[in-house]
């Protein structure tokens, strides 16, 4: 299977779906969440699919999405969203819901050769388009101790970040990085607690650098506040507690850092309806069946 969606009743639950509305999955994947909103939406409803990975491009292919009218497939960015949708014709102020679920799919996760999991020996890639941008090799043959250490802690959570990174530059004094066992190599000569635990965080933190998904995020969505319609939804599925942070603090404030605006005289404006104070999370059954979804934290907020 591509992918198993991550909360789905619960997701559509916080679109509340208008069979002739507009809607974004902003994160397409294995279709697993757009065929469900597809499925609810009539003839008049459209959908608008974003996925980078050009991998996730032919899941459209099956049903409900081939030939379906109101479904487009859009192999771009989220990040340039506002962009790609008012080129489709779609108007700013226009949508009822958009729906992100972040991150990565089980299918680049479990395909060797993308490089995302220390599970395999590949090249050291992690791109989710591999069109674009630095690669993961690039990153750990370019940054400085400096950088690498704020990648590390940042979006690792790394303990021994600046250890890590002293022992990655040591590495290139021999060489460079290529593979994946290049990394889980240094890794090993430094590690600290549970093996899997602590390459995971450094894989994770990699990923998150090379794709850039914090500024992805924060540019998705400001997008995404200007193409909702008043009363318009927007729901997002995070699973770091960085972007789950981005996402709160923007619902309440409309920046990523929770800066509280005041007008001119004083008065704090408030973009959103929040409907979830606290993020609803996934059943014990859910994670039992699907322990990918474990960290996952969902966030609606309302346009006002
Ligand atoms: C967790 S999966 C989504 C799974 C999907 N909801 C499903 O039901 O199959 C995340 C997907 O979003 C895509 N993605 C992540 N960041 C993206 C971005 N900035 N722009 C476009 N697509 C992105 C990934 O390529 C991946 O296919």
């Amino acid at each position: 299977m591509y992918h198993a969606p991550a909360l789905l009743t619960e997701s559509l639950e916080a679109l509340q779906l208008r069979p002739d509305g507009v809607y974004v999955d902003a994160t397409f994947g294995g279709g697993g969440h757009a065929a469900a909103i597809l499925e609810r939406l009539g003839d008049k409803g459209c959908l608008y699919a974003f996925d980078q990975d050009e991998d996730a491009r032919a899941n459209t292919m099956n049903k409900p999405f081939a030939g379906h009218a109101g479904f487009h497939f859009v192999p771009a960015n989220f990040r340039f969203l506002k962009r790609q949708l008012r080129a489709l014709g779609v108007r700013t102020g226009s949508v009822d819901g958009i729906l992100a679920d972040l991150g990565v799919s089980s299918h680049q996760l479990d395909t060797p050769e993308r490089g995302f999991s220390y599970r395999f020996d590949a090249a050291l890639d992690m791109r989710m388009d591999p069109s674009a941008g630095q690669s993961a090799a690039d990153v750990l043959n370019e940054y400085t101790a400096d950088e690498l250490q704020r990648v590390f802690s940042e979006f690792g959570e790394v303990r021994n970040a600046r250890t890590l990174a002293q022992a990655c530059l040591q590495f290139r004094e021999k060489g460079r990085f290529r593979t994946t066992s290049d990394l889980t190599g240094v890794c090993d000569t430094v590690m600290m607690g549970e093996r899997w635990r602590y390459l995971s965080q450094v894989f994770q933190a990699l990923r998150m650098e090379v794709n850039d998904e914090t500024g992805a995020l924060e540019d998705f969505l400001r997008d995404a506040l200007e193409m909702l319609a008043p009363g318009g939804r927007i729901v997002v599925i995070a699973y770091h507690s960085i972007e789950d942070r981005i996402v709160k603090n923007f619902l309440k404030t409309g920046n990523a850092e929770g800066k509280v605006v005041q007008d001119f005289y004083g008065k704090i404006e408030r973009l959103f309806d929040i409907i979830t104070k606290k993020p609803i999370e996934p059943s014990e059954a859910e994670t039992k069946e699907n322990p990918r979804a474990r960290s996952a934290k969902l966030r609606i907020g309302i346009k006002k």
